[in-house]
């Protein structure tokens, strides 16, 4: 909090409370001391149901001024004035650490169980892929969707097909390392509005969207030229760069000519981040069996 807020906070709070202490004595000194007519408030109800200026009972004062105290005696102990800490040293994140501290500690023996089994058969460990499909629920919903069929530019972790491979290796490596797939933007390379279309053709019939007329099927020696060194001769694709394969009816960023289009003109960047050190091995294993299993499985 920036000094002012601190110091409009923390000095509101106390003139408040000085308020509230004043204000009660004040009150007090208000009311009759001896009961006569004169102190009636004049508020009338049902003919003969009047109003008297009592002070307040006792045990209301008591009630109150344990309020006051208890207010006090919390703005000392806890944060709450400003900036100013409390004496307890007690904050959310480290309440929220030790929390964290505590599962981790209750857990983790339990994933190292499991970690310790062989790939394929964890990802056949019902009990196992039910921890990781809570991992997978706590880590990964925001870019692969909460069914891991993924977005536009995120891929779908359901459909077997793989950009970067489904080895144990190479899930492991997605995980802990993260991914950065670089799809240059060639716009200049292609030279020309009408080099583009024809590429974009070109690159549609690959996977049979489309036929292509004379002038896509010569791109063929632009696209050995410029996109096979990461694509491959054949289209195929390249998992080490995670190089899409342009042949098959999967598409990252879609397979309309606009998509196409844009993908060629901008390039494409898609970037899978790093998870290893939030994840630690024993988690990265039971994730990864579970991921191949959404993949692999029936
Ligand atoms: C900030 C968004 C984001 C988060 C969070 C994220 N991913 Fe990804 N992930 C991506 C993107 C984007 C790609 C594709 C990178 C590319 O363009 O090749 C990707 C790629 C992958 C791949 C490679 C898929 C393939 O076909 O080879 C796997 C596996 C994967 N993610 C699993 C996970 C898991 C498991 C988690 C949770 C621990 C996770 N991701 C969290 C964005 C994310
Ligand atoms: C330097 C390597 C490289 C070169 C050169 C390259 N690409 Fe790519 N391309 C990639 C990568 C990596 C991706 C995946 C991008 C991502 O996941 O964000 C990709 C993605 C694509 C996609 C999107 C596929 C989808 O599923 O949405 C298309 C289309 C494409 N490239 C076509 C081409 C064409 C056509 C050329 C040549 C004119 C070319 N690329 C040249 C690396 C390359």
């Amino acid at each position: 909090m920036p000094a002012f807020w601190h110091w409009f906070v923390a000095v509101g709070t106390i003139l408040f409370i000085i308020w509230c202490i004043w204000l009660i004595g004040w009150s007090a000194r208000q009311g009759p001391q001896d009961k006569s007519d004169a102190d009636l408030t004049g508020h009338k109800w049902d003919g003969d149901l009047e109003e008297w200026n009592n002070p307040a009972p006792k045990w209301w004062l008591y009630l109150y001024f344990i309020t006051v105290f208890w207010g006090v005696g919390y703005l000392i102990a806890f944060p709450g004035l400003g900036n100013f800490e409390g004496m307890l040293g007690w904050s959310q994140e480290k309440q929220y650490e030790a929390e964290q501290q505590a599962a981790i500690e209750r857990f983790e023996p339990i994933y190292a169980g499991y970690a310790e089994m062989e790939f394929e058969a964890l990802a056949e460990n019902p009990d196992a892929m039910k921890l990781g499909a809570s991992l997978y629920a706590s880590y990964c919903t925001t870019c692969h969707g909460s069914d891991a069929r993924g977005a536009p530019g995120y891929p779908n972790l359901t459909d077997g097909n793989w950009i970067w491979g489904n080895s144990e290796q190479q899930i492991t490596m997605t995980l802990k390392q993260g991914r950065n797939a670089v799809m240059p933007a060639l716009a200049a390379a292609l030279s020309g509005d009408e080099a583009i279309d024809n590429m974009v053709t070109y690159v549609r019939s690959l996977s049979g969207l489309v036929e292509a007329d004379e002038a896509a099927a010569a791109m063929q020696p632009k696209f050995v030229a410029l996109c096979s060194a990461c694509h491959g001769m054949d289209g195929k694709g390249n998992q080490i760069l995670g190089a899409a394969n342009l042949t098959d009816d999967n598409w990252l960023y879609g397979g309309t000519a606009e998509d196409v289009r844009y993908t060629l003109v901008n390039g494409r960047n898609g970037i899978m981040p790093p998870h290893g050190e939030l994840l630690g091995d024993n988690r990265t294993k039971i994730l990864a069996a579970y991921v191949y299993s959404l993949g692999n499985g029936d």
